[in-house]
Parts: structure tokens; sequence; C-alpha cells
């Protein structure tokens, strides 16, 4: 087989294919992507996929190169794991890395390939891809669509063992074809949901977009929790325990964010709206509002506090957008931290992973990497991203180096007593008990 884009998901399907036995040629036209996996290194970060990607090396399963070449000739799938990032001028999602790649890959096509899709796309797209082949080619490809459900930080298990496998296509080759691709998770019971295209399509969108929403949801209970004098965090434990809701992906915080969620959740606004649907984008437009909401919850609980931030040293623990990735695209704590600097705050980012990506990218930024130091006189410290080292950071040690501030828990994973007790005035979002109790020490401190 061949995968055409050597991105996250593509690097880390490659690899998984590769262990399940198949061969593997990954494609990717960034030659510094593809030169760094040749040599054996994933170029960013996923916590096992360096190891997989030797042992498959060293079994001679893999290969990697900038273009496709005689072997792609001899692949029964072709897989398109190319970026659908949103479109520089709207909130569509900018297909034509997808169309490109096809295009690449037409002189090599044989004609009972099948070309298999991954990358997420608003429903339609492949229709259209197969119309595009049919013009060039003059026959009909078979083409499916199998959208990855893989989570960064987990992706490489995700990968061998996900927890469907949806086979969307309108040709019985194609169907087939995967399925014997599969065929050892399919005999491990792993549940297969053969469809037609689009529904294909737009399970992926809706399974994000319902993502999106259950955590805007909770982050709405934050908003009324705040007001209101209530405690968030009791609440969804209370609520999670009925499994018609469950517990996951429902802690409130500084929201959701990365390179999928936001820009399906827009992707799917803007396809719904060209379809005349425009009745219905309602509760999608409000998850997002919400979610963009919360991200400006940390800078107003400082403001409450302090009064102005000009000047004020602050520390942002975690930049990416979630534990256990390097990942930083469209993630909530590098927004807080921006809009720190806004207030003319002096912003300090930790992350144990991906300083060099926020370094690169965000010049207004200062970056620490050593945890100690970066806590050295800071008066605001706010929890962006729940990475365990700072779950299991002892508030009593990092106090012996940095005056007791303010403390802001915007993913609700520290431990409050604990913190209170090293001297932080301590502020969780969604949590209206601790705005009261901080009350007396904000009008000290603006005192
Ligand atoms: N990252 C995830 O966790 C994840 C999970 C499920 C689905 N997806 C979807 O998968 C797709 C890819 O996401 P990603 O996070 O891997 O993006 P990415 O930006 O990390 O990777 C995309 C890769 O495609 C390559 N590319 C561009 N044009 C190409 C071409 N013509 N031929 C070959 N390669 C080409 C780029 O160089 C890049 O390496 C998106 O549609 C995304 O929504 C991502």
């Amino acid at each position: 087989m061949t995968v055409i884009g050597l991105g996250y998901l593509g690097a880390t399907s490659a690899i998984a294919f590769a262990k399940m036995g198949h061969q593997v040629l990954g494609i990717d036209p960034d030659q510094a992507k593809v030169r760094a996996l040749q040599s054996g290194s994933i170029p960013f970060f996923e916590p096992g996929l360096d190891n997989a990607l030797s042992e498959v090396k060293s079994n001679g399963k893999i290969r990697f190169a900038s273009s496709h070449d005689d072997e792609s000739r001899k692949a029964n799938v072709h897989f398109l794991c190319v970026g659908t990032p949103q479109s520089k001028v709207g909130l569509s999602a900018d297909t034509s890395y997808l169309f490109t790649a096809v295009d690449e890959l037409l002189p090599y096509l044989a004609k009972d390939s099948v070309i298999a899709g991954k990358s997420t796309v608003p429903v339609g797209t492949a229709d259209l891809l197969i119309e595009h082949i049919r013009n060039i080619k003059g026959f009909l490809p078979h083409l499916s669509w199998n959208p990855e459900f893989l989570q960064e930080g987990r992706a490489l298990e995700d990968s061998l063992y996900p927890n469907r496998i949806v086979i969307g296509s309108s040709d019985r080759h194609s169907t087939w074809t995967l399925r014997q691709l599969y065929r050892n998770q399919i005999e491990e019971g792993i549940p297969v949901v053969e469809t037609d295209l689009r529904t294909a399509e737009l399970v992926k969108v809706a399974a994000n977009a319902f993502l999106a929403t259950k955590i805007s949801f909770i982050n709405l209970m934050a908003e009324v929790a705040e007001v209101a004098g209530a405690d968030t965090a009791e609440l969804a434990k209370a609520i999670g325990y009925d499994d018609r809701i469950g517990s996951k992906f429902l802690r409130n915080g500084i929201g959701y964010g990365g390179g999928c969620l936001p820009k399906d959740l827009r992707s799917f606004v803007a396809r719904s709206r060209e379809l005349g649907l425009e009745d219905s984008v309602g509760l999608l437009e409000q998850v997002e509002a919400i979610n963009s909401r919360r991200r400006n919850r940390p800078v107003e609980i400082a403001k409450e506090y302090f009064g102005s931030l000009v000047g004020k040293e602050v520390l942002i623990l975690g930049a990416s957008f979630k534990p256990d990735t390097d990942d930083i695209r469209d993630s909530p704590s590098l927004e807080v931290a921006e809009l720190f600097v806004g207030e003319g705050a002096v912003v300090t980012v930790h992350d144990p992973m991906s300083l060099p990506k926020v370094s690169a990218t965000y010049p207004t930024l200062r970056t620490q990497p050593d945890l100690e130091t970066a806590f050295r006189n800071k008066e605001v410290v706010v929890l962006g991203t729940e990475w365990g080292q700072y779950k299991q950071l002892d508030p009593a040690s990092v106090s012996i180096s940095s005056r007791p501030g303010l403390i802001i828990d915007g993913r609700n994973a520290l431990d409050v007593a604990a913190w209170k007790q090293a001297g932080w005035a301590f502020m969780a979002l969604g949590n209206g008990f601790h705005q009261v109790e901080e009350k007396s020490q904000s009008s000290q401190a603006v005192a």
C-alpha cells in the first residue's frame, strides 16, 4: 500500500499498517519529514511511535519517499492522509491538498487498486474526487472513505486497536479490499460499519461535533456555576455516573483545541450552510462561541484578582492542545498566553515537549524548559494543559523558589488543598466557591 501524507495521521497510520504486516510506502513532499522518517526518527512527539518505527524498518515493512515511484504501481490500496486545514478565506475545509495528491497518484494508479480516504472531509468530497478521476482517467475509480478516529497521545494504540472501523464505498471491490486489509482486527471482534461514501464522511465530522458539544455543554454549566456559586467538577461527577451521559469529555476548563475539533466543527458549519441548512447550524455555532469564551476566563479571573495585569509575571503551564503530544495547533493554552500578553503581562510558557514549536511561532512569548526556574517570581500561574508532571507537582517545593501568588486551574486537575496550604490563592474555572473565597484576598492584593 501507499500512505500519502505523513503528518500526525499519515505517519502513525503508515507505521501501524506496517506493524499489522502490510508492505507500506509512505509519501510526503516535505523532504525534511521524509528524511527524518528514513533515519528512524518521528518528526513529532507521539508516545511509542519511535519504537514501532524502528521495529517495522528493521523487518523491511516500510519505506518513505518524497514522491511516487514504481512501487506505487503495485499497491493494492492508496491511503489519502493529507491535511484538510481550515481555508484561509472562510470556515470551510481546504480540500485542495487531496486533489493535488490524487493528481500526483493518477499516473501510477492501477485500474483495480483502491483509493481510501482517511483525511477528514466535508460530506460530498469523495463524489467530487470520483468525478475528477473519471474525467482524467476515463474509468470510475475504486474509492472508499475510511475515516480515522485516532487520538493524539495514544495514536498508535488507537490505530492498531480502533474502537470501530468505518468503511464507506459505492463498490464491492473497495469494501472487500479494505475488509481484507483489516482482517485481523475484524476477526478480533472490532466492530465494522459498512456504509456509503457520504455517511462515512459524515460519521467523522459528526463524532467530532458531538465531542466538541459535550465539552462546551460542561463549559456552559461552568459559566452558570461561577455566577450561581456552584462547583462544576462536582456537578460533572454526579451527572457522569448516568451511563447515558458518561463521565468522559465532561471536565470543564479552557476548552478544546488541536488540529481537528475546531476546524472540523467550522467546516461542518460551512458545509451545512452550503447545503441550505442555515437553521441547523445554530447549535454548533454556540458550541464554538462557548469554547472561545472559556479561553478568556483565566485573564478575567486574574484581572478580577489584581485589577491591572500590566507588568505582571505570568507562567502558563502547558502549550500543547492536550497532554502527551507536541501539537500546538489551535492550542487553548497558547491563546490564553496571548490574551495575557494583550493585557500587558510578561508571559512565560513551560511545556515538556512543544517549546521549540512555541518559540518558532509565538515571538511574544518567553519559554522556559526548566519547571522550577519557570516558577521563579511568577505572580500568576495558569494550568493550561494537564500534563501528568503538573498534576504531580509538589506546591510546597515550587513555593520555595517562588513567592506564592495566584494559581488558576484551567483544567480542573490540581489538588486544591495542597496549593492553598502552600500559600497560593487558588481559582478553578467553573467553581463559584473559589471566587467568593478568594475575594477578600483579591481586595488585599489590589490594595
Ligand atoms: N491529527 C489527528 O489526530 C487526526 C485524527 C484523525 C483524522 N485526522 C485528519 O487527517 C488529516 C491529516 O491530519 P494531520 O494532523 O496528519 O495533518 P498534518 O498537517 O500533520 O499532515 C498533513 C501532511 O500531508 C502532507 N501533504 C500535503 N500535500 C501532500 C501531497 N500532495 N502528497 C503527499 N503528502 C502531502 C503534508 O506535507 C503533511 O505532512 C486531516 O484531514 C485531519 O483532519 C487527523
